[in-house]
C-alpha cells in the first residue's frame, strides 16, 4: 500500500515550508494551488526575513531582544496562549534563517534595519534578487527535484471545502480548472494566505479601512473554509496599513500599489511631509502610518491617499540599487536634486545628515541610523525620491494555532487531522506585525506544521 500522503493549501513559503519538512519524514505531499503560478504573497516579499541572533548581524542581538520586540509591537496583552507563539516565534527564527542558508543553500548575508525592531534583523540576500522570489523559488525547486517524486504539486486547483468526520478532518474537496470536482483523503495543512486582498472580508472585519488603496492583488478569503469545521478566528479586525505603498505618477488613483518596502527606509531613507521629517522613520508599522494618516488626505485622488516623499541618499541608494533600479524603471521613483524636491528639504536634510552621521541625536529618536555619505548638501545634491501613501498590507487575524500549529476550536481544543500556517492564522502578531516577521512566521509554523502532520500519519491516526 502506498504511504498515506499529506495534504497541503497553498503554495507560499507556509506552504512550501511545511512540504518540506513532511518530506524529510518520508511522507508524500500533494500541495493544492489556486492559481496556475505558485508563491502567493510570499513571492513578492522585499525586505527579508527575520532572524536573532544570527552569524549575518551587524550588531550583537540576542533572542530576547527579538521576543521584546515583538511584543510591544503587537501592543496587547494576548494571555499566556498567544506569548508562547511569540515566544515559538522568536525562539525559532535564528535556526529559520539557518535553515534556508544551510539546508537550502540560500545566501541571506545583508541584514537590514526595520521598523520597531531594536537592532538590524532582517535578512536578505546581497545579489539584489528580492528575499521573497529568492526563498520561495529555491525551496519550490528543492521540493520538484525530490529523487523519490514524494511531491505532487496541483496548480489551478481550488480547495472548495474541507471534509471532516466524527470531528477529524480526513481531507479537502477542491476543483480544477476545468471545473471538475475531485475528493483527496488525508490529513490537511493549511496555508492559504491572508485576507488582505479580499474585499468583502475587509469591509466586514475592517469597514474603517474603506478608501485606501492596497498592496495586495483582489482575490477571495479562504477562511470560510475553516470556520466550516469550526475553527476560531482572533484579531480579524487587526488589519496592517503599511505605511509606504508607491504613488505611480502616470496613474495615482489605481488602488492597487507597489509596495515600497520598508528596507528602503532600514537602509538609510527617510519620510518628508511639506519638505520636513515628522516621525522616525523606524517605528512600527502602525506608528508612522498614524503620524502619517493624523492630517488630511491630499486631494483629490483616493478618499485615503497622502503625499509624502521617501528620499535616499546615494549611499541608500548603493545599498538598494537592484530594487532602487527596479522601481526607478516603473518610474515609481526619480533619480533628482534637493532643490527639484522645493525649498525646504535643504535645511531637512542638512539636518539628517548630521542624525546619519551621529553627530547629532534625532529630534524623532531614530536609532543606529545607517550612515550616509552624503555629508554637506547643496541643492544640486544627488537624491531618489519616489511619493508614497499608506497601503492595506496584511491582516494578523485569522485562524488561531497552538504552538503545534494545530488549528483550535471555539473551546481552544485542537481540531484533530488539520493544522496552520502563514498569514492565514492568528494571535502571532497582535495588533501589528513587525517586517520580516511574516516569512518567519511562515517557516517557523510551516515546518512545525509538517513535524507534527508527519507524526500523525506515523502514529497510524489516520487509519479508520
Ligand atoms: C508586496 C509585499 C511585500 C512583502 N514583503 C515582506 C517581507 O519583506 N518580509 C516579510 O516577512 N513579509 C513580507 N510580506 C508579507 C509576506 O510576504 C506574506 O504575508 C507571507 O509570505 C504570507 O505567506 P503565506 O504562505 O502564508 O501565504 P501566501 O504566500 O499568500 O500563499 C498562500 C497561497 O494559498 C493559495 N490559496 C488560497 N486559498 C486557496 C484555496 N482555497 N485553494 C488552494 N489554494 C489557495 C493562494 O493562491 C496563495 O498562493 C510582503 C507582502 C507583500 C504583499
Ligand atoms: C526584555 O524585557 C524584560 C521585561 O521588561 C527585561 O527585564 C529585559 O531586560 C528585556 N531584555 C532585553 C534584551 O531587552
Ligand atoms: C555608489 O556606488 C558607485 C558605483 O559602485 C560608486 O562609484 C559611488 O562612489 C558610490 N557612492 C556612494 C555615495 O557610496
Amino acid at each position: 500500500m502506498a504511504p498515506q500522503h499529506a495534504i497541503v493549501v497553498g503554495s507560499g513559503l507556509a506552504g512550501l515550508a511545511a512540504a518540506s519538512q513532511l518530506l524529510t519524514h518520508n511522507i508524500p505531499v500533494v500541495l493544492l494551488e489556486r492559481a496556475a503560478r505558485t508563491g502567493g504573497n510570499s513571492i513578492k516579499a522585499s525586505s527579508g526575513i527575520n532572524g536573532a541572533p544570527t552569524p549575518y548581524q551587524p550588531i550583537q542581538d540576542s533572542r530576547e531582544a527579538f521576543y521584546n520586540d515583538s511584543v510591544r509591537s503587537a501592543m496587547t496583552n494576548y494571555g499566556a496562549h498567544r506569548m508562547k507563539l511569540i515566544a515559538r516565534l522568536t525562539d525559532n527564527s535564528a535556526s529559520a534563517v539557518e535553515w534556508l542558508v544551510k539546508d537550502k543553500g540560500i545566501e541571506l548575508t545583508r541584514v537590514a534595519h526595520l521598523g520597531g525592531h531594536t537592532y538590524p534583523r532582517t535578512h536578505r540576500g546581497v545579489t539584489g534578487i528580492p528575499p521573497g522570489y529568492e526563498i520561495v523559488s529555491t525551496v519550490l525547486r528543492d521540493l520538484k527535484e525530490d529523487p523519490r517524486g514524494l511531491f505532487d504539486l496541483r496548480t489551478s486547483c481550488t480547495v472548495t471545502s474541507v471534509l471532516q468526520t466524527d470531528q477529524r478532518v480526513t481531507g479537502v474537496e477542491y476543483e480544477k480548472a476545468d471545473g471538475e470536482t475531485v475528493t483527496l483523503h488525508g490529513p490537511v495543512i493549511f496555508a492559504s494566505g491572508g485576507f488582505a486582498g479580499a474585499a468583502d472580508a475587509l469591509a466586514q472585519y475592517q469597514p474603517d479601512l474603506a478608501g485606501y488603496p492596497s498592496t495586495n492583488d483582489p482575490r477571495p478569503a479562504s477562511l470560510p473554509l475553516l470556520t466550516a469545521v469550526g475553527a476560531q478566528l482572533l484579531g480579524m479586525q487587526e488589519v496592517q496599513v503599511h505605511p509606504t505603498g508607491f504613488v505611480d505618477p502616470v496613474n495615482p488613483s489605481s488602488p492597487l500599489k507597489f509596495l515600497a518596502p520598508e528596507m528602503l527606509r532600514g537602509e538609510g531613507g527617510i519620510l518628508l511631509r511639506d519638505g520636513h521629517r515628522f516621525v522616525n522613520e523606524l517605528e512600527t508599522r502602525d506608528i508612522v502610518t498614524q503620524a502619517i494618516t493624523s492630517t488630511d488626505p491630499t486631494p483629490p485622488v483616493l478618499a485615503k491617499q497622502w503625499n509624502i516623499q521617501l528620499v535616499l541618499d546615494e549611499s541608500t541608494y548603493n545599498a538598494t540599487k537592484s530594487h532602487v533600479d527596479f522601481y526607478l524603471s516603473k518610474g515609481l521613483m526619480k533619480k533628482s536634486t534637493i532643490a527639484d524636491l522645493g525649498p525646504e528639504p535643504l535645511d531637512t536634510i542638512t539636518g539628517y545628515c548630521s542624525v546619519a552621521a551621529r553627530k547629532a541625536p534625532d529630534e524623532f529618536n531614530r536609532k543606529y541610523p545607517r550612515s550616509w555619505t552624503l555629508q554637506d548638501p547643496t541643492p544640486e545634491s544627488v537624491v531618489y525620491v519616489g511619493t508614497v501613501t499608506p497601503v492595506i498590507h496584511y491582516t494578523m487575524g485569522g485562524a488561531l494555532i497552538n504552538e503545534n500549529a494545530q488549528i483550535l476550536r471555539e473551546d481552544d481544543t485542537p481540531i484533530e487531522g488539520l493544522w496552520g500556517a502563514g498569514e492565514v492564522t492568528g494571535g502571532v502578531h497582535g495588533r501589528n506585525r513587525l517586517g520580516g516577521s511574516s516569512l518567519l512566521e511562515c517557516v517557523v509554523f510551516g515546518r512545525i506544521a509538517g513535524d507534527q502532520c508527519a507524526e500523525y500519519i506515523k502514529s497510524g491516526s489516520m487509519t479508520p
